[in-house]
């Protein structure tokens, strides 16, 4: 019997790191990726947006039959988990838990930075989770919604990486071992986001310790091995799906087709 393939939803090409991190971890199951490039970014919009915008995703994501849902984006999980867990007959995975046991597990001094987007930050889903895994974790929030453009548009520019580098400093707190990227683009830019921090920085990509979870339910120590050239993976965008195939093409390494998502 076919399985049923793994639904991954964001608001543009960040959730693209999510997929890569679920591709690695379960490389023999299929996966159907739909974002939302004609409306991205959601954190900057309302949570009754973002309600709507992201229900599209999902009625997407359910017609393809998926066993799970994975919400790769931040700004969604902060929103929209409790409603789409307590609403879908299938499991639902958010990112936020995910980044913060990982860097619950990563910090020695417990202080750590949280980027994200404007909505993420307000919502403060972060520090609330950081302190259901320690109560001595003391949290470090900065939003960071330039960047999702940045990535939506990459290669960056140098003055970009100025901008990017301006912008951090006003994160650097002393004893700051660990910083969360919490926002799914932002491991698209990692290299640029260390270079500003400083090696002595640690930043935890929460879409690996997600990717275990979702292993762990869904397969538990079951995991079947790759069959090559078995990845029939989905993709879906209301945007152009030329640019999701190039982005997907730099990330994950393959030749992708796309379908276009009526916006
Ligand atoms: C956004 O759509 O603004 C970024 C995605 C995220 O919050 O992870």
């Amino acid at each position: 019997m076919t399985q049923q393939p793994i639904g991954v939803i964001d608001s543009g090409v960040g959730g693209l790191s999510v997929l890569r991190a679920l591709q690695r971890r379960l490389p023999a199951r299929q996966f159907v990726y739909v974002c939302d490039q004609a409306h991205v970014p959601y954190g900057t919009k309302s949570k009754a947006v973002v309600r709507t915008l992201t229900w599209r995703l999902v009625r997407q994501a359910l017609a393809c039959d998926v066993q799970a849902l994975v919400i790769g984006c931040n700004t969604i999980t902060a929103l929209m988990l409790a409603e789409l867990t307590a609403a879908l007959p299938i499991p639902v995975f958010g990112i936020i838990e995910a980044g913060s046991q990982a860097a619950n597990q990563t910090s020695q001094t417990h202080t750590i930075g949280v980027i994200g987007t404007e909505r993420t930050i307000q919502e403060r889903a972060y520090v609330r989770a950081l302190h259901r895994e320690s109560p001595r974790n003391r949290v470090v929030q900065l939003a960071c919604q330039s960047f999702v453009s940045m990535v939506e548009n990459l290669p960056l520019t140098r003055a970009q990486v100025v901008q990017v580098d301006r912008q951090l400093a006003g994160l650097k707190t002393p004893g700051m071992d660990t910083v969360v990227l919490g926002c799914t683009h932002f491991p698209l830019m990692r290299a640029t986001i260390q270079a500003a921090l400083g090696p002595a920085v640690q930043l935890v990509d929460p879409a690996i310790t997600l990717a275990a979870q979702v292993a762990m339910t869904l397969e538990g120590a079951t995991r079947l091995a790759r069959q090559p050239g078995a990845r029939h993976d989905q993709y879906y965008t209301t945007g152009q799906p030329e640019r999701l195939a190039q982005v997907a093409m730099d990330w994950l390494a393959v030749p992708v087709e796309v379908r276009a998502l009526r916006g």
